[in-house]
């Protein structure tokens, strides 16, 4: 599980993360949500230590994760995966060597164990044979399934994926979701997705923290999120007309 209390974040003067506490269950899908701009991309790069936050404590299975380059924070940082809002893939590089980068950076394996982890990986997303291709031959859901692959290729405890369906048609989102999904219960792995697409808020996730304006507002069980009598939150989900027809 990752904790954290009390995350203040602000940048160019502007507060945008304001005592953001919650947690992370253990071998579940958590979702971040919240509007555009409630802060929820830096409130994970805090978490992941991309961001330096200005204040607040955070602990991955009881450990705290500290800026200075402890054991601990190192062996924290080694074991979390991160899908990168927009996927981030190195345009210059293959496939292969897009999703080998983690193992190259991260451990000593021998170059053979390596790509055949990565085999491993991009058959597991579904792109078995697809390692010589370039990320421009690729369509944005392939594009995506090879950022999950480099995201878990070096079987993270826990994952990150920031906004994994956007730009993408609501049929293929579903499948990338389902595939975060899929791999997190089978590998046991702690995974937060942030989004603000309502068909991942419907179809997945167990454990929803929701934000809006650097505040977490509300925090729960995904079962209960359509029933809750939050003003803010309500007015969150049912700004989709879609929602509110089958949801109301
Ligand atoms: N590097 C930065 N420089 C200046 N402002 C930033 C920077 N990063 C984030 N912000 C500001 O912080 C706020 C929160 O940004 P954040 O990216 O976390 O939003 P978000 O909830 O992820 O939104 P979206 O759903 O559009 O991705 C926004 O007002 C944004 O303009
Ligand atoms: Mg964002």
């Amino acid at each position: 599980m990752i904790e954290f209390q009390h995350i203040s974040k602000a940048i160019g003067g502007k507060q945008v993360l304001d005592k953001v506490s919650g947690r992370f269950v253990h071998g579940k899908v958590n979702l971040v949500i919240g509007s555009s701009g409630a802060g929820k991309s830096v409130l994970v790069k805090c978490i992941v230590g991309l961001i330096h936050a200005d204040q607040g404590n955070i602990l991955f299975d009881g450990t705290a994760f500290l800026d200075s380059a402890t054991h601990d924070t190192i062996r924290i940082r080694r074991e979390i995966g991160m899908l990168f809002q927009g996927g981030a893939l190195f345009d210059s590089k293959n496939v292969e060597e897009n999703v080998i980068f983690p193992l190259d950076v991260l451990t000593d394996m021998p170059k053979e164990a390596k790509l055949e982890r990565v085999n491993f990986c991009l058959q597991r997303v579904g792109l078995a044979n697809a390692n010589k291709k370039m990320p421009s031959e690729l369509s944005g859901g392939m594009q995506k399934r090879v950022g999950v692959a480099r995201a878990i290729v070096h079987s993270p405890r826990y994952l990150f994926c920031d906004e994994p369906t956007s730009g993408l048609d609501a049929r293929t989102g579903l499948l990338i979701d389902e595939l975060i999904q899929e791999l997190t219960y089978e590998y046991n792995i702690t995974t937060t997705i942030v989004t603000h697409d309502m068909n991942t808020i419907l179809f997945v996730g167990d454990h929803i923290l929701f934000l809006e304006q650097a505040k977490n507002v509300w925090e729960g069980p995904s079962a209960d999120i359509f029933h809750v009598e939050v003003a803010a939150l309500k007015d969150f989900l049912f700004s989709s007309k879609l929602i509110k027809m089958i949801k109301k």
